[in-house]
């Protein structure tokens, strides 16, 4: 009785309970959240998983390379993330020779692990809330930019003076939309080393026909190590340095989950827009998505045309397609999802309780003009935001030659603006950093792209906001003009352009057919497009400020998380399977069996590796196996995940590593916008697959020896 009474009460203060997601800052936990997360089964205290003064587990979560994050996994600094998170070093240290996304990658002792030049990890040190240092003077401006000024002013300046170590950042971020302000101390290591990386065929199996997708059956993890100079901080690579020794490390359990365990996911997701108008959604679902699906359909077409007939190719592009791909079908899956959810039409009726509420409150004249304010800009904005798109898509993302030809633009702005050395300056850097491009780069692939991506841009981006360079074309012919012509084509060819003073460079450049396209498109994006664009997004941002506040205001009981915003963030839930349609139920976890229900032999996302064929028929699972002797690969639960979550610990009741976050569920991809807790699910791969595959397929035992492992034995299950 009494715990059907407490049961009772939590029900009440929480009526839509824990199943309804959100992403919550870590030293922010007491209180609603605690209670939750005990009564989902929890045995750790808050303070276990955030404190300043003795370790934590926020000591073992760092961002991984900005958009990522990993895990420290042992005493000596290993670290573990994704296998699509290390997907670019894990290339970059790849040749047809010695293919390391191929055949994978281990190394067997220290001296083996690779150095990544660009690749740093940061931890949090610390978060403050400074709101009223960053809004100080600030309310009482009107002008929306002076405003945006004052606040940047302010952000800087407590940059500048906040207390740290020789060796910390401070980075301050806003959250609620302009409502609230944060501080993080942080500490970003340099030297992170390959350690290891499975085959494609297990660290991406199922590649882009799985991805987004349950039921899944993906080994996406690799490893890497953090090391540090001798006083364990920080430092650029030296081969004097040492493996690094963490504040805290996390366990690793092969307990494996069950149905209804609890699950908590530390991580830095990215972006969610959960708190739009309904007129934001409406323009996404019928005319952003769209036209971004279309470009990359496109683009994605040519490319795996030219990488399924060669290897050299495959290799070149394996990174840029992957990424290119992804968000290609999450925007599909988001699309697809809003539209099922009837997420326009859940907005709609909150917006009339938002009014009801307002009326009710007297806040009409606060908050009653903000609906209808939204739905003009966001009509009025629309083929501004679509023109951007096109740009952004073609020019800066999908077409490599127009990406190019776009630095080159901002090159002679450079010249033009403050001259000659400048010019000089900006032209060394900008040779150096296309080096890696060019390094990946091919002609053909990239002219495919070309004629695709610019007919699109040429024939159905806004008529009015289009440069007539590219309106209504024989796109063929202009794609053969510019790739047999432009210097833009070759890294040597380049250079040579390059050469020499700057105002003879300049006007070299103006001879080049695909630079003066590359600068007609940006010159039409800069005068004729963003102007107008920057005008109403900045009112959009004003509006989401009040609206965030009023909708903080008048439902004072709601569970109202802040947007991710690449900040430490934790979400929590349930082990739980899902029913993705009408009969159609799922359950919470896949086996290797499905592993080789899916294998198609030589397939290039299909294919499984002999040994593995070889230890699923010998049944060779070490400690990894269930109970039922079936070895788990991946699982799903009710964390609320974005991008950027991706590598993120999936954590037990009791602070061990089970899983390793990795994607979610087609039905859910939706929930950066609207959460809908029946059928948003994130997917994890199992704990026991990682070490399976580490011990049992790699042979590399050394690294299991150097983590701790939590035996089923050794923690009692709590009674359920
Ligand atoms: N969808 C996951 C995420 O957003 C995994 C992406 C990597 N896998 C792939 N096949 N491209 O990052
Ligand atoms: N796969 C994503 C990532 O890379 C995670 C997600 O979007 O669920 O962060």
């Amino acid at each position: 009785m009494k715990k059907l009474l407490r049961a009772l009460v939590l029900f009440v203060s929480f009526p839509i309970f824990a199943q309804q997601g959100g992403m919550w800052v870590p030293s922010l936990l007491k209180g609603m959240n605690e209670k939750e997360m005990k009564s989902l089964g929890m045995k750790m205290s808050v303070a276990d998983i955030y404190d300043v003064n003795t370790s934590s587990l926020k000591d073992a979560v760092p961002q991984f390379n900005g958009g990522c994050t990993a895990e420290v996994i042992s005493s000596k600094g290993l670290l573990l993330t994704n296998h699509h998170c290390g997907y670019g070093e894990i290339q970059s240290h790849s040749t047809v020779e010695h293919d390391y996304l191929q055949d994978g990658f281990w190394a067997m002792s220290l001296e083996e692990e690779l150095p990544n030049p660009d690749l740093e990890v940061t931890f949090i040190v610390s978060i403050h809330d400074v709101t009223k240092e960053i809004l100080n003077g600030v309310d009482a401006i009107t002008n929306e930019a002076e405003k945006k000024t004052a606040v940047q002013k302010n952000i800087n300046d407590l940059q500048k003076s906040y207390k740290r170590e020789d060796w910390q950042s401070v980075m301050i971020r806003t959250f609620f939309e302009g409502n609230q302000y944060m501080l993080f101390v942080t500490e970003s290591f340099e030297d992170i080393r390959l350690v290891g990386a499975p085959p494609s065929s297990i660290g991406k199996f199922g590649s882009d026909t799985d991805n987004w997708v349950w039921p899944r059956h993906t080994g996406d993890f690799s490893l890497f190590r953090i090391y540090a100079d001798k006083n364990n901080r920080p430092a650029k690579y030296s081969k004097d340095n040492v493996p690094y020794t963490p504040k805290h490390f996390l366990p690793v359990s092969i307990n494996g989950v069950e149905q209804n365990d609890f699950t908590m996911v530390y991580g830095y997701p990215g972006r969610t827009q959960e708190y739009l108008p309904s007129f934001a959604v409406e323009q996404i679902v019928n005319d952003l998505n769209p036209a971004k699906i279309e470009i990359r359909d496109k683009a994605l077409k040519v490319a795996d045309g030219f990488m399924r007939q060669d290897q050299a190719i495959k290799i070149q592009y394996a990174s840029k397609f992957a990424s290119i791909a992804n968000y290609w079908k999450k925007w599909i899956g988001e699309s697809q999802g809003l539209k099922k959810s009837n997420a326009v039409g859940i907005k709609k009726s909150f917006e009339q309780e938002f009014l009801d509420r307002a009326k009710k409150q007297n806040k009409m004249s606060e908050y009653g003009n903000l609906l209808p304010q939204f739905e003009k800009i966001y009509k009025d904005i629309t083929p501004y935001a679509l023109a951007r798109d096109y740009f952004q898509e073609i020019v800066l993302r999908n077409n490599e030659l127009l990406s190019v030809g776009f630095r080159l633009y901002q090159l002679e702005n450079a010249f033009n603006k403050s001259g000659e050395q400048a010019f000089n300056d900006r032209k060394e850097n900008l040779i150096k950093g296309l080096e890696a491009l060019y390094k990946d780069y091919n002609k053909d692939v990239d002219h495919g792209i070309f004629n695709e991506t610019v007919k699109l841009y040429g024939t159905k981006a806004p008529a009015n906001l289009t440069p007539a360079l590219i309106k209504d074309k024989d796109y063929i012919a202009l794609g053969n003009d510019i790739y047999s012509k432009s210097a833009l084509t070759s890294y040597d060819k380049l250079k040579k352009l390059m050469n020499g003073k700057a105002a003879d460079v300049v006007k070299n450049m103006q001879k080049d057919p695909g630079y003066v396209l590359a600068k007609s498109l940006a010159a039409n994006y800069f005068d004729n497009v963003a102007p107008s664009y920057d005008k109403m997004a900045l009112e959009l941002e004003s509006l989401q400020r009040t609206y965030m506040k009023a909708q903080l205001e008048l439902f004072p009981d709601a569970r109202i998380f802040p947007d991710a915003n690449s900040t430490l963030r934790v979400t929590y839930g349930k082990v739980n399977g899902y029913q993705p349609s009408d009969a159609v139920t799922y359950n919470h976890v896949t086996y290797l069996d499905g592993v080789i229900e899916k294998y198609v032999p030589g397939d290039y996302e299909f294919d499984v590796p002999q040994k593995l064929i070889d230890l699923y028929n010998t049944k060779d699972f070490g400690p990894y196996a269930d109970k039922n002797g079936k070895l788990p690969v991946n699982f799903i639960a009710t964390n609320h995940t974005t991008g950027g979550n991706s590598g993120s610990p999936a954590i037990d009741a009791h602070g061990n590593l089970i899983g390793l976050n990795f994607d979610r569920v087609w039905e859910g991809t939706m929930s950066d916008i609207h959460y809908d807790p029946a059928i948003c699910r994130n997917i994890m791969v199992d704990a026991r697959y990682i070490l399976f595959v580490i011990d049992k397929y790699a042979g590399a035992k050394h690294l299991i020896d150097e983590m701790k492992i939590v035996k089923p034995k050794e923690t009692k299950k709590a009674k359920r």
